[in-house]
């Protein structure tokens, strides 16, 4: 029986070249991918916009009067409050092409908010204002839903967006 052939020592140091190269590669890629999204495109966590007394939001504006609000050609902004186990509101209804900001806070305890297909995805904190801003290109339904474990009523709290 004839022996395998010993690899060459060239052949080793290519193969270990092909591991090395892209595990040098691909972290230099993200971190690449990371930079230029956060500085060139200005891709951001939602985080805090705003600081609210929680007892008080029914009388602080503009919580308290939740609704929807033109603010410019083609653009919302909808004032929300949640608490348990309901936004409000919990319909919003806005035409086709447009974006809409989304200014929540919670009145009672952790919240969250997830707008489907509208890349909207916010935590909703009592004393804090989350502020997230999603584009409606097609028209649909797009539900919203609150996606933090609030009590035995959080798989009711839910609404939508319609896109006309
Ligand atoms: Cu509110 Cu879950």
């Amino acid at each position: 029986m004839a022996e395998p052939a010993k690899p060459q020592a060239t052949t080793v140091y290519l193969y270990e070249l092909a591991w090395i190269l892209p595990s040098i590669a691909i972290p230099v890629g993200m971190l690449v991918a990371l930079v230029v999204t956060a500085f060139g495109v200005g891709v951001h966590v939602p985080s805090v916009a705003g600081r609210v007394d929680p007892t008080k939001v029914a009388q602080t504006p503009p919580f308290d009067q939740p609704g929807l609000v033109q603010v410019g050609p083609g653009r919302y902004e909808a004032r929300m409050v949640a608490g348990i186990w309901t936004f409000a509101p919990n319909e919003i209804r806005v035409p086709a092409g447009s974006s809409v900001t989304f200014v929540i806070t919670s009145r009672d305890l952790v919240h969250g908010l997830m707008v489907h297909k509208a890349n909207v995805n916010v935590m909703v904190l009592p004393g804090q204002v989350a502020r997230v801003t999603g584009r409606f290109d097609r028209p649909g339904e797009y539900p919203m839903i609150c996606h933090e474990y609030c009590g035995v009523g959080h798989h009711t709290m839910w609404g939508k967006v319609v896109v006309e």
